[in-house]
Parts: C-alpha cells; structure tokens; sequence
C-alpha cells in the first residue's frame, strides 16, 4: 500500500517525509487556506520534499476551466497529479487529460458508481471520501469494498485512494480491504507510529541497559 499525507503543511510533510515511508501528497483548496501562504509558494516547496505524485486541486465547474487550470498546474512539475471534482463536467475533463496522458485523481467521490464512471473515463486515481461519509452517518468504509470488486471484476487499473481518514483504524481497515493508496493526515500518520507499550518497553529496556557491567555503548 502506498502512503500519502493529506495537508499543505510543509513542515509536516518534511517531517513525515523524514521517515521515510511517504510515497506522495494530496492537497485540496481548504488545506492550502489553512496554510495562509501562497498557492504557488507551498506548491513549490511540496515538489521539492517529495519524490511522488503531488495532487493539486482544480477549482473551475466546466471542463474547459478545469482544463486551462489543469494545464498550468502540470507544467508546475512531472509529479503533479489533477485533482478533478467528480462532477458531469469533472468525468469530461478526466477523459481529456486522460487522453493527453496526464494523471488525474477523481476527488469529493461518495459513491461505487461513482468510482465506476471516473474509472470509465480512465482516472489514475479515485479519492473516495470515508470520514465524511461516517460524519453523515454512513459506513464510509463499505465504499472502498466495493469499488475494490468492481475494479478487480474488470480489470480497471484506476488506483483506489483512500481519503477523508481521520484515524489510524480507518488506515488499518482500507489496508486490509486493498485500497491501492491512503492519504493520511499528519495528526493521524503520528498516532499510527505509537503504541504505549513500545514506550514503556523501551523505558525498561533502556533502564536495564544502565545495570549492564562494561558496556560497549
Ligand atoms: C484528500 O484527498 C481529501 O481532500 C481529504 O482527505 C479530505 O479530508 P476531510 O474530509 O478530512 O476534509
């Protein structure tokens, strides 16, 4: 499974780059605003931490904005990744970039059918959406069940990203289903790394290292 951290935080992303198992980032308007810097600032910085695919979001409604838009960010860098909205003008946009070989990754995707069409249209990635679907009191998780089934029935090579997770269960439980990608907020990333008894083992080995006569180190 390959991991993503889900912010424009830069220090968190060089921060959890450092350990080595970040494989690339996804973005989206609201977490660029969080930042408070410039688009083009934080963008610039991203590509430069991580050696993977960087998505960065359109913001028009019609395909021929999405298209100039989609077309500007590509320049930015070979690793940027289309952010497309999974709308009628979205799936139009998708097919489009598609066919000029640049990689898009369907987002705001609440639905199997959904991620059937954005397959269709020959997406790189689809974002299903877990957490917001459990704020709304859905199992969030049973989309990425089945939109695993029906890529696997026919083959789509349209990578499952999972998105909106909120914690390290969320993580374990797309990893076991076979999302291909999770996208994990930083506060999430940390929490998967600890566990209490690792820390109090640690503590007792460490002290009972300090009894051991003539130590090399
Ligand atoms: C990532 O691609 C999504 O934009 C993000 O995971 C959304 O997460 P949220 O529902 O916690 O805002």
């Amino acid at each position: 499974m390959e991991i993503f951290i889900d912010t424009a935080d830069v220090e968190e992303i060089r921060r959890a780059n450092e350990l080595g198992i970040i494989d690339g980032v996804t973005t989206n308007p609201s977490l660029v605003a969080k930042t408070g810097r410039s688009f083009q600032e934080v963008v610039e910085e991203i590509v430069q931490i991580v050696d993977g695919p960087i998505s960065l979001e359109t913001v028009s409604t019609d395909a021929e904005g999405m298209l100039k838009e989609a077309h500007q960010l590509a320049e930015i860098h070979p690793n940027v990744v289309i952010k497309i909205p999974m709308i009628e003008e979205g799936l139009k946009a998708v097919r489009t970039l598609t066919d000029e070989g640049i990689k898009t990754n369907v987002t705001l995707m609440f639905s199997a059918n959904q991620a059937l069409l954005a397959a269709k249209a020959g997406a790189s990635y689809v974002s299903p959406f877990l957490g917001r679907l459990d704020d709304i009191g859905h199992t969030g998780m049973e989309i990425i069940h089945e939109i695993r089934t029906i890529y696997d029935n026919y083959g789509f090579p349209t990578k499952i990203l999972a998105a909106s997770l909120r914690h390290p269960i969320h993580v374990k439980e797309a990893a076991m289903i076979g999302a291909d990608v999770a996208t994990i907020p930083y506060k999430a990333l940390m929490q998967m790394v600890k566990h209490s008894l690792t820390d109090v083992g640690l503590a007792k080995f460490l002290a009972d290292w300090e009894k051991v006569p003539n130590k090399p180190f």
